[in-house]
């Protein structure tokens, strides 16, 4: 799979999953704009990116409840490059507690970060992308999504809705030759999960997967690079699991 010749914002990269993502997007080929809250993390990043491949690459510092700072990273991306074909929404943040446990700022704190991000960077994106014949729009969601989680409630209730405005920007925006699916990770190994888990808890966690272990990120990012590219032409509108079968059983 390549992305020669594409151009990809991808948000929370300077941890994890959108870390691995961005580094498997500069081998496929694409040129990746990078943003984080973590200066120097963006900075490393960046350096990374540029040993892997020889194209240029951005890292923007924003965060993603400022609505200002989105629109920075979208204008410097079309000011660097013209246009962009990819959109990789990965930023979340998970807060362990219940509906009686969190505080009403808590809840908002993360609708504000998993949710209303996502609406702001693709409202930005569609036009762009509308004009320049079409692009891929991959929203993270997670397990958490697509069944119950305990002691998660306002994640599992951001996660559900991310997969049903997927599903809704995929119905109106396929016209203009944009796709836009969830993919929804299992358990994978970055900090979010160890701040979860703890290591202790990691190992016995792992024996709830068909798969008996955890997913490693650059396994989730090979799947974002699939949904990314056109070998996926005819897919959108999906919740694509990449669990290791938690939701099969
Ligand atoms: N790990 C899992 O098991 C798992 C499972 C299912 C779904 N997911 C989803 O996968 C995505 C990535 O998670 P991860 O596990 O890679 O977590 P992570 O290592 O904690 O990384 C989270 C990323 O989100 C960014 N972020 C958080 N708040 C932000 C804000 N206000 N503004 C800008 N960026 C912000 C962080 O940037 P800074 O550090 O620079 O602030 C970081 O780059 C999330 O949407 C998560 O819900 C993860």
């Amino acid at each position: 799979m390549n992305l020669e010749n594409k151009i990809a914002i991808i948000t929370g990269a300077t941890s994890g999953i959108g870390w691995s993502t961005a580094l498997v997007f500069a081998k496929a080929g694409a040129q990746v704009v990078a943003t984080g809250r973590d200066f120097s993390r963006g900075e490393s990043l960046l350096n990374e990116m540029n040993r892997l491949s020889n194209k240029e690459h951005l890292f923007v510092q924003a965060d993603v409840t400022d609505h200002g700072e989105i629109k920075k990273v979208i204008d410097s991306t079309v000011k660097k490059y013209g246009t962009f074909n990819i959109l990789i929404n990965n930023a979340g943040i998970a807060p362990q507690g219940t509906i009686e446990t969190m505080t009403v700022e808590e809840w908002d704190k993360v609708f504000n970060v998993n949710v209303r991000s996502i609406f702001l960077f693709s409202k930005y994106s569609v036009p762009v992308m509308r004009q320049n014949g079409g692009g891929s729009i991959v929203n993270i969601s997670s397990t958490a999504g697509v069944v119950g989680a305990y002691n998660l409630h306002a994640y599992s209730a951001s996660k559900g809705a991310v997969i049903q405005l997927t599903k809704s920007m995929a119905a109106d925006y396929g016209k203009d030759r944009i796709r836009v699916n969830a993919l929804c990770p299992g358990g994978t190994l970055t900090k979010m999960m160890e701040d979860l888990e703890g290591q202790e808890g990691l190992k016995k966690f792992a024996e709830l997967f068909p798969l008996k272990r955890l997913a490693q990120p650059e396994e989730i990012a090979q799947t974002a690079l699939f949904l990314a590219s056109d070998q996926a032409s005819f897919i959108t509108g999906a919740v694509v699991l990449a669990d290791g079968g938690f939701t099969a059983v």
